[in-house]
């Protein structure tokens, strides 16, 4: 939700902020600007739509050459995506630029404020108050950074903020409330983004900046404090990935790559989590087994596919660890009253750490002293610094906003901790929690089976591209699958699409079929033969009414192909394991029907990768 760069150093600035732009612009793509420095004046460039409008704005009319500049791609919130309200955002004198990532929410009165103290405002947006605010401040501090600190103390909401002022060609100010910061450090030259992807050309060596903090970006160093000026603690590491992790690899999509790539991203989250005495081993576990077993209830809190990874998940952890399981959208849990307690462990899973979703269920949850447990995928988000243990999905960089290789790795993260509860807890015994593992570290390789298969759902795919409507049947596990092939399509698609649990349809959703409506019905293995036997049943239901069957079945399952129109075949494998097989043709479905509507499937239209308001 917004993509932000700043730089200091000695290369062409412009160059290495658009660089960064284009690796951000998962971010938001509604507008994209930047803001140069040079020989003391400021000056910027901002236009409505995707980075290649800024680009082709900016080889009509260059900007003056200057080594320090920032950078911003928009997912609108106040102020409709055009290039007025685009950012940077200039003070009156046009010799202040900040640009902004989140909400502001005191702004109108800010706005006020600042109008009767005779600010011209140009836009619609929360942010350029902030611009106005900065340059009222340094008339009286001289000192951007000092600014930067008392407007901060003022501002509600959730904010980052980069900065520049004509009067420093040597600094980049950056502040950082909820919304994410990392700084890069260089040789000669340091660097402000949202995300690591924006410099890891450049430099791995990074700096995580901690909530309420400014830091100062010079050619010679980095300075970080607190809003108050005080001297803060940040956290230096290195990233674990390279460049060409963050491109595209001979691929026409990310998403393509990313589809590619589960069967190794499934394999690395599962690496190393076994120690020698056969027992799980988590990344950063400040919970104790006694905790543990003190636990009486679990809540999984997530947003849209990390979502449906956690409904998966419930059904792991009641089967093996015996717990009782509730499953909740982040965004509604904190304006309920969930029932939490000391012995409540919740669970809060995100691919990015940056969903405000998440994170604002996560301090709720804190406030009610529940233990929390986080599963994220990006080292040095927000999340896992708020959670009192986490574990790491080994997914890489997943830079297409609708995601795939973090779901499938997000599923081995909940199978662990599942298993690894069940252990604690002595739910199971050791030697079945071995077995499990045992069968959960062949998954890569069906995984990789199922990708083989792939050309004839992606002829599908194509032949449907001009229905109005797909429905998605699932039970049990299968259902958090099914409304994740449809969250997939709807994405990406920009079709209607539902998932339903397959013995609800009764209850209403029947009425919605009609001759040639397509299906896709998620059957269950053979060995859960009760379930497997009644979606069969449904099959049948859906068939006679008309509906177009395109049932996905595990390998030797005879009973299904009478009624289906379309089989897609996937590897048998254990029950709650079988989400890891039967999502990927839902992706690959939706992907190819998306690309044969002529969509771009990694930046689809209206959505944001990391979502950073609420
Ligand atoms: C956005 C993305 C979704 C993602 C959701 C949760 O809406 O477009 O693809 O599932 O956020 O993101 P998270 O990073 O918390 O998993």
């Amino acid at each position: 939700m917004c993509g932000i760069v700043g730089y200091v150093g000695a290369r062409p600035a412009l160059d290495v902020v658009v660089e960064g732009l284009a690796r951000l612009e998962y971010r938001g793509y509604d507008s994209a600007g930047v803001a140069m420095l040079a020989d003391g004046a400021l000056a910027t460039a901002k236009r409505a739509g995707k980075l290649v409008n800024l680009r082709e704005a900016l080889a009509e009319e260059p900007l003056p050459a200057g080594t320090l500049g920032m950078g911003h791609t928009r997912w609108a919130t106040h102020g409709a995506p055009n290039d007025r309200n685009a950012h940077p955002h200039t003070d009156c004198a046009g010799r202040v630029a900040v640009i902004h990532n989140g909400i502001i929410e005191n702004f109108a009165a800010l706005r006020t404020e600042l109008e009767e103290g005779g600010h011209k405002l140009r836009s619609d947006t929360d942010t350029e108050a902030v611009a106005h605010l900065l340059e009222d401040e340094l008339k009286t501090t001289g000192d951007l950074a000092e600014a930067m600190r008392r407007v901060c103390r003022r501002l509600e909401g959730a904010f980052t903020l980069v900065a520049m002022h004509a009067g420093d060609d040597d600094l980049v100010v950056g502040a950082r409330r909820n919304s994410p910061l990392v700084v890069g450090v260089g040789d000669g030259e340091n660097f402000l983004a949202s995300d690591v992807a924006a410099f890891i050309a450049h430099t791995r060596d990074a700096i995580e900046l901690g909530q309420d903090q400014v830091v100062e970006l010079r050619r010679s160093g980095v300075t970080v404090t607190d809003f108050h000026g005080r001297p803060a603690e940040t956290k230096a590491y290195h990233v674990d990935w390279d460049v060409s992790a963050a491109e595209k690899g001979g691929y026409d999509y990310f998403m393509l790559k990313e589809i590619a790539e589960q069967p190794r991203a499934v394999a690395d989250t599962l690496l190393g989590r076994i120690g020698a005495d056969g027992r799980l081993t988590l990344d950063e576990m400040r919970i104790s087994d006694q905790e543990l077993r003190e636990v009486d209830k679990i809540i999984i809190v997530a947003c849209g596919t990390s979502y449906h990874a956690g409904l998966i998940a419930k059904y792991a952890i009641e089967h093996w660890a015996g717990l009782p399981c509730e499953v909740e959208l982040a965004s509604e849990f904190r304006y309920r009253d969930p029932i939490l307690s000391r012995s409540t462990l919740v669970i809060a899973i995100s691919q990015s750490g940056e969903t405000m979703d998440a994170l604002m269920a996560v301090r709720h949850a804190r406030e009610q002293h529940a233990k929390l447990l986080g599963i994220c995928n990006v080292n040095g988000s927000t999340l896992p610094r708020e959670c009192d243990g986490v574990l790491y999905t080994h997914a890489g960089p997943e830079i297409a906003v609708a995601s795939t290789k973090a779901f499938l790795t997000q599923l081995v993260a909940v199978y662990l901790i599942a298993l690894y509860i069940a252990q604690v807890r002595g739910t199971k015994f050791g030697d079945e929690v071995f077995a499990m593992i045992q069968l959960l570290a062949k998954m890569p390789e069906k995984v990789d089976e199922v990708l083989g298969t792939m050309e004839p759902v992606r002829a599908l795919a194509r032949s449907l591209a001009d229905e109005k409507s797909v429905l998605f049947l699932g039970r049990h596990v299968g259902f958090p699958v099914a409304l994740e092939g449809a969250l997939k399509l709807k994405e990406l698609a920009y079709m209607h699409a539902e998932g339903f649990a397959a013995g609800e349809l009764k209850h209403g959703p029947i009425a919605l079929i009609e001759p040639g409506l397509p299906v896709i019905v998620v059957v269950p293995p053979r060995s859960r033969a009760v379930l497997h036997d009644k979606i069969v049943s449904n099959i049948q239901e859906i068939r006679a009414r008309g509906a177009r069957t395109i049932v996905i079945a595990e390998e030797g399952d005879t009973s299904v192909e009478p009624y289906a129109d379309t089989l897609i075949r996937v590897p048998a494998v254990p029950t709650l394991f079988q989400p890891l097989v039967t999502t990927v043709p839902l992706q690959v479905f939706a992907c190819e029907l998306a690309t044969a509507k002529g969509h771009d499937v990694d930046q689809p239209r209206n959505l944001a990768k990391s979502v950073t308001v609420e």
